[in-house]
């Protein structure tokens, strides 16, 4: 039998370049050999303020997106995350079982909630249901960027933890990190991951941009006053960077292309990844132009909601009867009371 994946990826913005590289990527190649399911995480989104009417519009785009980089529906299941009541329902489940102390840990919990002066309590609580995103579905593997490794871990901690507490239900799923490009960084700040809530636009390259906004975006990447292509993350990160995207998407060692840059300066550099990166996301937009208004598109995510929603509820009702929820079904009142 196929082991299964479980990714997800939260409607808070426009997909970017670093979503794609560090986990689209990897779906599409594991899809083949795994029983996958593939989540628009829209509950996840508004652990930090969103406009409806444009959460709305990034979940279809995510939605297309997910189909247009290559994703089969014949083999994996695309679907909302809201759409699937199990995944809130296991979400309260697992944060009864998590502690305040360890959810307070979570760089990505500091990181958004630093300099805040209210702190919505879903910020906090967001890897419990993250944990019961991946755990209803018996996952084996989690192929994830690199900013997500620490909630992995929590997620094993929670899910060894209802085990040994409960009942052993849940299988302790793997995470799987790219050997490269696990951390795209901000073009504008290259010390810093690239994310699609980042509030300046130069900072990140979204799928759909436009091949002027990408030519625009990459000139004016951040790198160095020294001119020489070379990688070298921690004196020039910015070069760094642009080598890996560059590496990823033109199929090239980064040694190959240091060697084809020698002795020549950043412009011709960039206008070459510009157009590499042009080349790489042009099939992509092609592909979501045709998707995003149709009704295949409505269809697949219905039939995703469907496969999932069976699978999760029973998940759900396990955990239920472990926890000693709700009412045990098939015996007598008399029989019940011993429980
Ligand atoms: N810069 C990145 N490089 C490599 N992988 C990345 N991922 C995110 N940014 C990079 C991976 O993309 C998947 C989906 O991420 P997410 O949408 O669930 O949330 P995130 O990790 O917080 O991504 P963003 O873009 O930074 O979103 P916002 O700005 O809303 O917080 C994950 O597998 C992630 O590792």
């Amino acid at each position: 039998m196929k082991k299964t994946i479980f990714s997800g990826i939260q409607p808070s913005g426009s997909v970017t370049l670093g979503n794609y590289i560090g986990a689209m990527k990897q779906f599409v190649d594991l899809q083949h050999d795994y029983n996958g399911y593939f989540c628009i995480v829209d509950q996840h989104a508004i652990t930090v303020p969103q406009d409806r009417l444009e959460l709305r519009k990034n979940i279809r785009n995510l939605a297309a997106l997910y189909l247009a980089v290559g994703l089969d529906p014949e083999k994996a299941t695309l679907f909302i995350q809201s759409e699937v009541p199990a995944h809130a329902q296991a979400g309260w489940m697992l944060q009864c079982v998590a502690y305040i102390g360890e959810l307070e840990r979570m760089t990505q919990f500091k990181d958004k909630s630093k300099g805040k002066e209210a702190v919505v309590s879903g910020l906090l609580t967001y890897p419990p249901l993250m944990a019961g995103d991946i755990l209803l579905y018996g996952t084996d593997l989690v192929p994830v960027g690199e900013d997500q490794k620490q909630h992995l871990e929590l997620t094993r901690n929670l899910a060894e933890r209802f085990n040994k507490k409960y009942n052993d239900i849940f299988t302790i799923p793997e995470v799987k990190i790219p050997e490269s490009g696990a951390r795209i960084m901000s073009l504008a700040d290259p010390l810093k991951k690239m994310s699609k809530s980042d509030p300046n636009q130069k900072a990140y390259i979204t799928l759909l941009d436009e091949p002027k906004q990408l030519e625009k975006k990459i000139k004016s990447a951040v790198t160095d006053s020294e001119g020489i292509v070379k990688y070298d993350k921690e004196n020039k990160p910015g070069v760094s960077n642009l080598l890996t995207i560059y590496s990823i998407l033109g199929n090239t060692s980064i040694e190959d292309l240091e060697a084809k840059y020698e002795g020549k300066g950043y412009g011709e550099f960039k206008s070459d990844l510009a157009e590499v990166v042009i080349g790489a996301l042009t099939p992509i937009q092609e592909r979501y132009r045709e998707l995003i208004e149709s009704d295949e598109l409505d269809r697949i995510l219905d039939e995703g909601a469907a496969r999932a929603n069976k699978t999760a509820g029973k998940m759900v009702k396990k955990m239920e009867n472990a926890m000693g929820l709700g009412r045990k079904r098939g015996l007598s009142r008399k029989v019940c009371k011993l429980f």
